[in-house]
């Protein structure tokens, strides 16, 4: 987590409109001292949802979408990002799909994607995105600078578990083809220092197709996401995530959904429950 220490910098950043240049970081040792930092995901939203906008920023790309701010409730700080984009075009973003990627790994009990929230911002509906601090690096940079995850066993898992979460989104980021390895997109997975995976950015997900994109990438699962997956049918889907994906979108996740089921159940079938299912350790 990340702080602001200096009251004079806060306050210097405290005119809302872009690019406000955001005060010097704290040593994130800071807040992770704070008693009131918000920890859990219930805490992450809340504060999204309600704390103040006291800066905001480019992110270093220099894009328009998304700006980084620094929220600020009274209590506590900490940065998160604002999307606005709302194009159902497949070649478009849509803030919609960040907050439904949210919902549908709360819903799986994954804990790999960013809390965010639907929120006013500048008077145009957002999704308010939590900023992952503590970042080793992206996976981009991991690929290009070929560097090896110390517990490679621990790291496939995660991926392992991030596959499964792509090809139920339908994600139009992180494609697996060989052509696609170093693709400037693998960079919306974020490293923390503990070689946890963050994502971030599913804002050109949830497409419409019907089938598996890569099923034979699908070797193993986490235990409890297939329990999840077969849990989740089209009546809860719909119930978590109707108010950000339409009713097409809705019914090919459903769709990839009991497919991702099948391509699990035939192969625990075939080589054995031990082969197939794994324990992600637990994840906050
Ligand atoms: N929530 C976040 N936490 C930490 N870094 C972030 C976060 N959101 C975005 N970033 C950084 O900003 C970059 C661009 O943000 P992203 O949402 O992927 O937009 P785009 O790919 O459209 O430029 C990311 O690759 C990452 O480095
Ligand atoms: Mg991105």
């Amino acid at each position: 987590m990340r702080a602001f220490a200096a009251p004079a910098l806060l306050a210097a950043a405290c005119v809302v409109g872009r690019a406000v240049p955001l005060p010097a970081p704290a040593h994130p040792q800071d807040l992770r001292a704070a008693p009131s930092a918000p920890v859990t995901r219930a805490e992450r939203e809340a504060f999204l949802s309600g704390a103040n906008i006291v800066g905001e920023a480019e992110l270093s790309s220099g894009a328009r979408q998304p700006w980084r701010v620094s929220l600020d409730d009274g209590k506590r700080k900490h940065d998160a990002t604002v999307q606005t984009s709302t194009s159902r075009d497949r070649s478009e973003r849509d803030y919609r799909h960040n907050i439904a990627a949210y919902e549908l790994d709360k819903a799986l009990e994954l804990n790999l994607v960013s809390p965010s929230v639907e929120r006013t911002v500048n008077g145009q509906p957002a999704a308010v995105t939590w900023w992952v601090d503590d970042v080793l690096m992206d996976e981009l940079t991991r690929r290009r600078q070929k560097i090896e995850p110390p517990d490679l066993e621990g790291w496939n898992r995660q991926v392992q578990a991030v596959r499964v979460f792509d090809e139920l989104m339908a994600n139009a980021y992180r494609k697996v083809s060989p052509a696609s390895y170093l693709s400037t997109v693998w960079d919306n997975l974020l490293i923390t220092r503990g070689w946890r995976i963050r994502l971030i950015d599913h804002t050109r997900t949830f497409g419409t197709a019907r089938e598996l994109e890569n099923p034979e990438s699908l070797t193993r699962c986490d235990r409890t996401l297939l329990n999840r997956l077969r849990q989740l049918n089209a009546g809860a889907l719909k119930q978590q995530l109707g108010r950000y994906l339409t009713s097409e979108q809705l019914d090919a996740l459903e769709t990839r959904r009991a497919l991702i089921v099948k391509c699990f159940d035939e192969q625990i079938a075939s080589r054995g429950e031990s082969a197939v299912l794994y324990d992600l350790p637990a994840r906050q």
